[in-house]
């Protein structure tokens, strides 16, 4: 879309100090707000240790304990994931004109496409951050037109690690179920089953003079079920512990999983949906691939009818998930 301002063209134009939208208030300064000399070591799950009931033990208190956590030995190869992240690297290197052409058109609903803001800010404020929006799974959600054309093997890339990512999905999601005694399909069931949406986001986080003062990202829960997520090796992502903000450990080959809102819904409360933020770098470009598995739009989603009865009553309406979400983005309570 013309006129609209871009982070990564911000970025090539600010060598020394940013513009004013950008500074975030001092109660959200990284240079300020996070505990410095301090990295959260959030549980590192081995999905191939032979001890199995160990490992979803792990994943359950995890989710409990954390709402976020990494995983190790996860079965996608290195390769692939590193041909989905130079395919997505490829995408944001394209001339400004050729990535408008997938950029999200104004007046759509859908989420999809380049873009470079998400949630309504306070005050007007802007993250660091770019993004690409789409959709990679089930075929009957995805939208092409999303997907960036003029880089030959994007499509390839995309579609082996959604191949390979199915698998880690579909344990983590069994594993979830078993964990609060239901049966190993009930949550994806809950979830819209074989209609669970994935959607793929990019962030391109430019470097940025004054990385102290802005915040890529800024701290948010995801409202997805559960977020699965590739970084590059640039430090970046903090999560909030105590009321505190901490830098999460970059593991490499690790994916960081997030519990989201539907997770903790659907749990009614036994998993906790983690709130974390990201912070940019001075000279490195940072990125992430997360993929959301999200319910279908018209998906009602709640605590699960199993796990309430009179001791243990809804903490949660359950509700269509475009109407979470529609809330979400505009700050509605739920
Ligand atoms: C996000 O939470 O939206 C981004 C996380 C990351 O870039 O690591
Ligand atoms: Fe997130």
């Amino acid at each position: 879309m013309e006129g609209e301002v871009r982070v990564q063209d911000v970025a090539l134009k600010h060598n020394d100090t940013i513009p004013q939208q950008f500074i975030r208030s001092e109660n959200e300064q990284p240079g300020i707000t996070t505990v410095h000399g301090a990295v959260l070591e959030v549980p590192v799950i081995d999905l191939n240790d032979p001890d199995q009931e160990k490992v979803h033990r792990s994943i359950v208190d995890a989710s409990q304990q954390w709402g976020m956590f990494q995983v190790v030995n996860h079965g996608i190869p290195g390769e692939v994931i590193r041909e989905l992240q130079k395919v997505g690297k490829m995408f944001f290197e394209l001339p400004q004109e050729e990535k408008e052409k997938y950029a999200k058109p104004p007046d759509s609903k859908d989420i999809q496409g380049y873009g470079s803001k998400l949630q309504k800010e306070l005050e007007g404020k802007k993250g660091w951050v770019d993004h690409l929006f789409h959709k990679i799974w089930p075929p009957s959600a995805i939208d092409y037109r999303f997907w960036p054309e003029n880089i030959p093997s994007y499509r390839e890339a995309n579609e082996e690690y959604r191949k390979y990512l199915h698998g880690v999905a579909d344990k983590l999601l069994k594993c979830l179920s078993l964990g609060l005694g239901l049966e190993e399909n009930d949550m994806k069931e809950a979830l819209g089953g074989d209609n669970l949406i994935y959607l793929l986001k990019i962030n391109y986080y430019p470097p940025c003079p004054q990385p102290e003062l802005a915040l890529g990202v800024v701290a948010h829960t995801d409202m997805s079920s559960i977020t699965l997520l590739v970084p590059n090796d640039v430090q970046g992502l903090q999560a909030s512990r105590d009321g505190h903000w901490y830098d999460v450990k970059y593991i490499p080959n690790a994916l960081v999983i997030h519990i989201g809102d539907q997770m903790e819904i659907l749990s009614n409360g036994k998993y906790k949906s983690v709130l974390h933020r990201t912070t940019v770098s001075k000279d490195k470009t940072r990125m992430s691939w997360p993929v959301f598995l999200e319910p279908p739009p018209d998906q009602e989603v709640g605590p699960h009818p199993k796990l309430v009865n009179e001791e243990n009553p809804a903490k949660f309406k359950t509700k269509e998930y475009s109407d979470y979400a529609y809330c979400k983005l505009n700050k509605i309570p739920q």
